[in-house]
């Protein structure tokens, strides 16, 4: 597609491939959850080495399902780092409860602060949703013992993290009760639109099955078949269905994903390699963390927000595009909760370098040349 970059934030490359499993979908008449969807479901779950995947329409679907199925309702709190993308407090708005924003550890390692988190609880938590952001898992062994500790359900925010492991090899999404991945378009693992809820719980899997297409106790699907011809609704659902043409991309690239991950990972250690002596510059996480990491984003951050945004509109001029992330806490929304230092200081110093499985080495070179240039 074309962009007013010569070096986008980021890119999808589509193979003929993929363009044939769609138009093969698309000829063949059933176009929303049905086979393919079905066999999505099976292939993601066998990849990531989970019991069992449910497909919904977004990863936003993903986490507000998971949420219910843990039980959350009105009254309830839910703990999410503050330093997050809307979606993951918002799943906990939807299902009436309050979101409670805690804070991240460092800007060197901005993923949920294990005691910030606890210092939140009250009597009214039910859930922790550990986001594992820009592609590197948060402290899920920490995470996992305080929940389990203090009885609260421990929600997994995969969305930028799909293929990423925990410090103890587990993948992300498999190291608490429920996963939720997300397949939009900038993501690692993209259809445009869709989600996954992976979980141990049989009976959770079976309430985000249900509550994806209307707690209706037979899908279209079957009753296409002529295997059903009524059906009951049992509680309030939702349409969160993912469609056929998704399911047929999804299944199209996810043979494709660890090679795609491994070439963002090359890009990443060559932007560390070539930042790592320069004193306006500090690099998040460990070498040791890049290995495990699914590189949604890299980040490098900058002394202060002026020199940041200086950096961005040098870049921008020499036809790279970047990005930053901002806190919730900077939104008119959520401004009440009041502030999240660390969550706030990472927002206002990082910004996000292009990266995605077409980033050339050429390519990393091209922008720290440009932004050696511009510090
Ligand atoms: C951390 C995080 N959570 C949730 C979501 C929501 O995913 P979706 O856009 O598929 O609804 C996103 C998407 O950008 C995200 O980055």
């Amino acid at each position: 597609m074309s962009t007013p970059f010569s070096i986008p934030l980021t890119n999808v490359e589509m193979t003929e491939d993929d363009v044939q499993a769609v138009l093969a979908c698309l000829s063949e008449g059933w176009l929303t959850m049905g086979p393919r969807t079905q066999a999505f479901e099976a292939a993601f779950a066998e990849w990531l080495g989970a019991e069992r995947a449910v497909a919904v329409g977004s990863g936003t679907a993903a986490l507000h399902l998971a949420l219910l199925a843990a039980g959350v309702g009105p009254g309830d709190e839910v703990i999410v780092p503050a330093f997050t993308f809307v979606a993951t407090a918002a799943a906990a708005r939807y299902c009436g409860a309050e979101a409670i924003l805690a804070d991240v550890r460092d800007p060197l390692e901005p993923t949920l602060d294990i005691l910030d988190v606890a210092s939140r609880i009250t009597p009214r938590t039910k859930a922790v949703v550990a986001v594992h952001f820009g592609g590197y898992a948060a402290d899920m062994i920490s995470l996992r013992g305080l929940c389990g500790d203090r009885g609260l359900a421990l929600i997994e925010d995969c969305a930028q993290a799909v293929g990423a492991r925990c410090a103890d090899d587990t993948p992300v999404g498999l190291a608490g009760d429920a996963g939720c991945f997300s397949f939009f378009s900038k993501k690692q693992l993209c259809v445009g639109e869709g989600g996954m809820v992976v979980t141990p719980h049989e009976d959770w899997s079976a309430k985000v099955k249900s509550l994806r297409s209307h707690a209706m106790t037979s899908v279209t699907w079957d009753r296409h078949r002529g295997h059903a011809e009524s059906y009951d609704i049992l509680d309030i659902g939702f349409n969160y269905r993912m469609d056929e043409p998704r399911a047929a991309l999804g299944l199209s690239r996810l043979p494709r994903l660890d090679d795609d991950l491994a070439r963002r990972r090359v890009a990443v250690r060559r932007y560390r390699e070539l930042l790592a002596d320069v004193p306006a510059v500090e690099l998040p996480w460990t070498d040791e963390d890049v290995e495990r990491a699914s590189h949604f984003a890299f980040f490098a951050l900058l002394p202060d927000r002026g020199t940041r945004d200086a950096v961005r509109d040098a870049l921008q001029a020499d036809g790279i595009q970047t990005t930053w992330y901002p806190s919730l806490t900077q939104f008119s929304e959520y401004e009440s909760h009041g502030r999240r230092p660390v969550s706030e200081e990472v927002a206002a110093r990082h910004v996000a370098l292009p990266l995605s499985s077409t980033t050339t080495v050429e390519q990393v070179e091209f922008v720290v040349e440009r932004l050696l240039a511009a510090l």
